[in-house]
Order: structure tokens, then sequence, then C-alpha cells
């Protein structure tokens, strides 16, 4: 047997209907916010990632999959979203839009050779947005609140957003250097990465997993106290939007984030009962400029997707229907024939319909109908088709009653509950089958 590569899932069952349920939920929220689809492609030329993520990242040291494709080219596949976003936005000269901010967002897989652990796959999912030729605190709220909002949406009520500033470079600049001589009597102590860290990237030593419970971290320079009087501007006036949208969020000094591109605001999103972040972004101001485009203000964010599905499956709740309006029974060719069209009919209404399609016998029909917590039961017989009739079974209260196949529309209008798409058209109702013809 074939198994699957380490690192990735089968979507199936449950899970599989729940991702899709998050999925339109996602697009859903995303027309109210006016955020228009991108779809960029999986893989890309691994300089974007090298240039765009930064080549002293995790991401990019350790985790990417790279290759030569059969043209000698050095491809990547790709491992977050934003660098084929901007990519884009700069090939197909976005920027030239009176439309500025462009406001987009994607769905797709991601690759990362991490090490697979529940929450870490290395085919993984994101769901995210970027906004595009915006400065203003007014779009990091916006896009800090869709995040949110989307969340309790899916019913994450416990959602908080961990929130920091990271300044621009000048204020970045005062902080690394603090952060070097705050650390260096400790370099010998530090893990092996944050050693690396220390020259290539202090501040990424803020968010060590290894060393963060010890003393010296607690008293370690926090980067809001570096932050210049324009930062500080900007970060004061994201907080006040986001008190006004009314998003649960507390300030983190430890949140640096991973990838080398941020500036101003960065944010994660967490759950209280997991330590894994759902989600994370911020702001990144010059990786337009850093990979050849136009100066261009930008900001964005990306959720896990697999992680936002385990969420929800683990505190079942899910509004996932399990369940069909009803199933057709049958048992001989001319009952079949009308199954057939009544099944058609039905579905092209709005309702959800399964029916038989192998000879099976009533009994076995009666249980197939229960797996799928059938709403409904239709039977047909051949005596009660042959004068336009059927009989429609509620399969809770047992109570079955026989109706005109021709209404059969109305009577589900009015028997199942408005959860279902609306109906929309009750034209041309049944004038029976000709199947018989
Ligand atoms: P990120 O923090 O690297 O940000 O990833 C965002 C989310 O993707 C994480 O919070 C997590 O839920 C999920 N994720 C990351 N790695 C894995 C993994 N190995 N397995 C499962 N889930 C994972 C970015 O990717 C940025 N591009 C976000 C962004 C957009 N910033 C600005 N715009």
């Amino acid at each position: 047997m074939i198994s699957k590569p380490k690192g990735t899932v089968d979507l199936t069952d449950k899970r599989a209907r729940v991702f899709k349920y998050v999925e339109e939920v996602i697009d859903s929220c995303m027309e109210k916010y006016n955020y228009n689809y991108i779809r960029t492609p999986i893989f890309e030329a691994s300089l974007l990632f090298h240039r765009g993520i930064g080549n002293s990242t995790d991401i990019v040291t350790k985790e990417t999959y790279d290759f030569k494709d059969r043209g000698d080219r050095s491809i990547t596949l790709r491992p977050e979203g934003t660098a084929g976003v901007v990519r884009s936005y700069i090939e197909n000269k976005m920027y030239g839009t009176h439309n500025l901010p462009v406001k987009v967002y994607y769905n797709g897989t991601m690759y990362r050779y991490e090490r697979p652990q529940k929450g870490r796959l290395r085919e993984l999912s994101q769901y995210g947005v970027e906004v595009l030729g915006s400065s203003d605190p007014m779009m990091d709220a916006e896009v800090i609140s869709l995040a949110y909002n989307i969340n309790k949406m899916l019913g994450l009520d416990d959602t908080v957003v961990h929130i920091n500033s990271l300044g621009d470079k000048e204020s970045r600049d005062k902080y690394r250097e603090a952060l070097k001589s705050y650390f260096k009597p400790y370099l010998d102590d530090l893990c092996d990465d944050c050693k690396e860290r220390f020259d290539k990237n202090p501040l990424r030593i803020i968010d060590c997993k290894v060393d963060s419970d010890k003393d010296y971290f607690k008293d370690a320079p926090k980067i809001l106290d570096y932050l210049n009087e324009e930062s500080k501007e900007h970060f004061e006036k994201v907080c006040e939007y986001l008190d006004i949208l009314e998003v649960k969020y507390v300030i983190d000094s430890k949140i640096v984030r991973g990838l080398d591109y941020y500036n101003h605001t960065v944010f994660e999103l967490m759950t209280t009962d997991n330590n894994l972040a759902l989600g994370g972004g911020g702001r990144y101001d010059n990786l337009v400029s850093t990979l050849d485009g136009p100066s261009t203000a930008c900001v964005g964010f990306a959720v896990g997707l697999d992680r936002l599905v385990d969420e929800i499956i683990e505190r079942d709740i899910d509004n996932v229907r399990n369940d069909i309006d009803a199933f057709i029974m049958y048992v001989n060719e001319d009952e079949k024939k009308n199954a057939i069209y009544l099944a058609n009919l039905l579905r092209m209404s709005g309702f959800v319909i399964e029916t038989e399609y192998t000879e099976r016998s009533l009994k076995s029909q009666f249980k197939r109908a229960d797996y799928f917590n059938s709403k409904y039961l239709i039977l047909l017989n051949s005596d009660d088709l042959n004068e336009g009739l059927i009989t429609i079974k509620n399969n809770k209260t047992k109570e079955e009653e026989k109706i005109m196949m021709e209404y059969v529309i109305y009577y589900f209008d009015e028997h199942i509950s408005d959860d279902n798409l609306p109906v929309e058209e009750y034209h041309n109702h049944s004038e029976g089958c000709d199947c018989d013809e």
C-alpha cells in the first residue's frame, strides 16, 4: 500500500464537511467586506521567497520545498501566500489603478517542511487577506477585525487578538541595539537558535520557545518603549479603532512574528484553550519595494484552516448540515424512473435529496435513509403512481400522508424548515412523470 506523505492529510467525511463550511463562511464574509478573490501559483521562483520572507528566517532556511525543474530553474512550493500576492500586484501593475487600496483574499495550500505534529503539517491550508496601497491605521483595524469576526462567526467566541507594534525602521534599529546589549551577557546561556539570531535577527530571541521561561527574559526590553512618536501614534490609532470595532485584544510584547517583512502592527489570533496561534499577520510597508515594485504600504494576515477546523471539530460547534431533506424509495423499474424524475425536480428546487441506486430491499433503503438522517421519506409504489399519488413520511414523527405528486414542491416548501437554500421558483410543478409512456 502506498501511504500519503508525512505531514499531509486526507480531507474526508466530517472533516471535509467542516472544511467546506468554514470556506463558505469565509467567502460570504469576504464579500461583505468587499475583498476580491485572488489565486496565484502554488510554485514560484525560489528567489521570491528568499528575498520576500527573508534569508535568515526559519521558513526559508529550514522549511521550504525547493527543487530544480527540468529547465534547471530554482522553484519553491509556496510556504505562505503574501509574497505571491505581492509579486502578482507588481507584475500585473495593480498599483496603476485609481482604486487603491487593492483588497484581496485567498485560500489554498502552502508547503513547509516542519516536524509533523498536531497543528503542524507539511501541506497546510491557509486563508488570508492582503491590502495593498493604504498606510492608514484604519486599514490595520479592518484587517484584524475581519479575522476576528470570522472566528466569531464560526463560534470561536473566546478568540483574543495578541497585538504588538514593531514600529518603523528607526524604532526597530534602536530596539535591536537595546536587545543586543541586554542579551550579550547571557549569550553563552542562550539556545543554539538564539545564538544565531543574536546577530541575524535579535527580535526573534523574544519569542524563543526554549528559553522564554528564564528569569532574565522577563526583564528584556520591550519594543513599545522604543517606538518613535510616529510609530506610537500609528499603534495608538489602531487600538482606538479596534475598541470601536469591539475586538477583544491584548497588547503582547512577545509577538514579533517569524517573517522578516513586518513593520508597525503585528498580531496573532489565539483562543483560550490552545497555545498555537490560529492565524497571524501585520503591516509590511516595505515588501513591495523589496520585490522591485513602487513603494506601497500593505497589511494582511493568514489563518491556518487546518488549525481552525481542528478547533471547531474539538468543540463540536459546527453548523454543518448532516441531514438530508428526503430519501426516495422504490422497488421496481417504473417506480425507479419516477424516483429519478422526482429527485431531479426536488434538487433543482433547492432540496437535499438522496435516492437508491442499486436494487435493494426496502429494509436496507430505510437503513440508508436513517444513515443520512433523512427528514422525510418519499415512498413510491406503482398503484399509487398510476393515480398520480406518492406517500410522504415524516421520518421523526412517523406520520405519513399521500399527496398528489404534482404538489410535491409545495409540500416540501411548506414542511421543510427554512434552513435550506431559498426555493426561488415553484414553476413547472410536476405533471407526473412521462416515463412509462
Ligand atoms: P504565519 O504566521 O506563518 O503567517 O502563518 C499563518 C497561520 O498559518 C499560522 O498562524 C497557522 O495557523 C498556520 N500555519 C503555519 N504553519 C503551519 C503548519 N506547519 N501547519 C499548520 N498550520 C500552519 C503567514 O503565513 C503570513 N503570510 C501571514 C500574513 C499575511 N502576513 C501578512 N499577510
